[in-house]
């Protein structure tokens, strides 16, 4: 299961661990790892880690003593883990509430286990769950619903509810890329938001952000985050279809986020009346692993082309989605012509 840590150079990790101690901060329930020349330290709160660190998430291992799920089970039960709430996707209703009770039971600060009761579907993308296991104590220190959570992403919090909205924790690596490219004072539209997992860092990066999203909760969510991350002053959150905004904030846009990979092609033609003279997309797609780039880039190129040049300056692969299908990125530059 994928923990909250930070990630050093080797040379700095004694001191870094230091650090952590001093802060309150160190994770003693799971191992440091290092790998490839850095090294990875369990933290126990991202949010309360010093500014000089950046936080991740990373498989690490419990340490002994501690019991774990698999400890009770005795096989270990593949768990996804968002926040407080453990996510599992076990088609078998037995086997899963077997888990959700070792989870509950196990020394994991755990409020809630939910189980995947339906594929993500329909333009809003949120899928069904089935709540397996609640632990009363928590959930009444809480005040959250079950399908409630607090997620930890590179120093930002993002408050979510998993049956109302979609989020995905295994985007955060994709997400820092992007928002390391950003600049202070750019524009930014970030044209599927969700709950502002892209948005809210393009801000705190110093970006101007405007954040669209069909789903209204979503954008309830959002509103809230950019509050808790102290960045409600630079983000325009408008619930809605974005094709409707383009005649408001027609030409302005210096860099596009389309995060919507089944369907971004449907959206070029306004990614396109919103992108300024000099405009960066980030272009998400699903695509055959044999060919995952090409669609995208001649999707783009009819859409911008004559009026733009293109240059595609990154084919990215973010993940494998299904077998022989690849969720990837483009980023692409779009210049006005003369
Ligand atoms: C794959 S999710 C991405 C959310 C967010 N960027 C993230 O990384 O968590 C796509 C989002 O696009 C929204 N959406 C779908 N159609 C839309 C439209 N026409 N205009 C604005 N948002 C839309 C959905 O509600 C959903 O929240």
């Amino acid at each position: 299961m994928e923990v909250p840590c930070i990630a050093v150079a080797r040379e700095a990790g004694e001191e870094s661990r230091h650090a952590l101690a001093a802060a309150g901060v160190l994770d003693d329930d799971h191992e440091i790892v290092v790998e490839d020349g850095t090294i990875y330290i369990p933290v126990t709160d991202p949010s309360v880690v010093p500014d000089a660190f950046e936080t991740t998430t990373r498989e690490l291992p419990v340490r002994r003593g501690v019991v774990t799920p698999a400890d009770i089970l005795g096989d270990e039960p593949s768990l996804e883990r968002l926040g407080d709430v453990v996510i599992i996707d076990e088609d078998e209703s037995e086997r899963a509430a077997e888990i959700a009770e070792a989870v509950l039971a196990s020394d994991l600060p755990v409020r809630s286990v939910l189980n995947r009761a339906s594929k993500i579907k329909g333009e809003l993308r949120v899928r069904d769950w089935d709540v397996l296991a609640v632990d009363d104590e928590m959930a009444a220190a809480m005040e959250l619903s079950p399908t409630e959570t607090v997620h930890r992403e590179y120093g930002h919090e993002f408050l979510l509810d998993l049956a109302a909205v979609y989020f995905s924790p295994r985007l955060a690596t994709e997400r820092h890329r992007i928002v390391e490219q950003i600049t202070a004072g750019e524009r930014v539209v970030d044209m599927f938001a969700g709950v502002g997992p892209f948005a809210i860092p393009a801000a705190s990066h110093g970006a101007e952000v405007v954040a669209t999203d069909l789903n209204k909760v979503a954008i309830e969510y959002l509103r809230e985050n950019a509050r808790r991350n102290s960045v409600a002053d630079a983000i325009t959150a408008i619930a809605g279809d974005v094709r409707e905004i383009t005649e408001e904030y027609q030409g302005t846009a210096d860099r596009l986020i389309m995060n919507l990979p089944h369907s971004a092609d449907d959206f070029l033609e306004t990614a396109v009346e919103l992108a300024g003279d000099e405009c960066v997309i980030h272009y998400y797609d699903i695509q055959s692993d044999e060919d995952p780039f090409s669609p995208g880039i001649e999707a783009i190129r009819a859409a911008a082309e004559p009026v733009f040049e293109v240059s595609v300056e990154t084919e990215h692969v973010v993940r494998s989605y299904a077998p022989h299908e690849v969720n990837v990125c483009l980023d692409v530059r779009l210049t006005r012509g003369q």
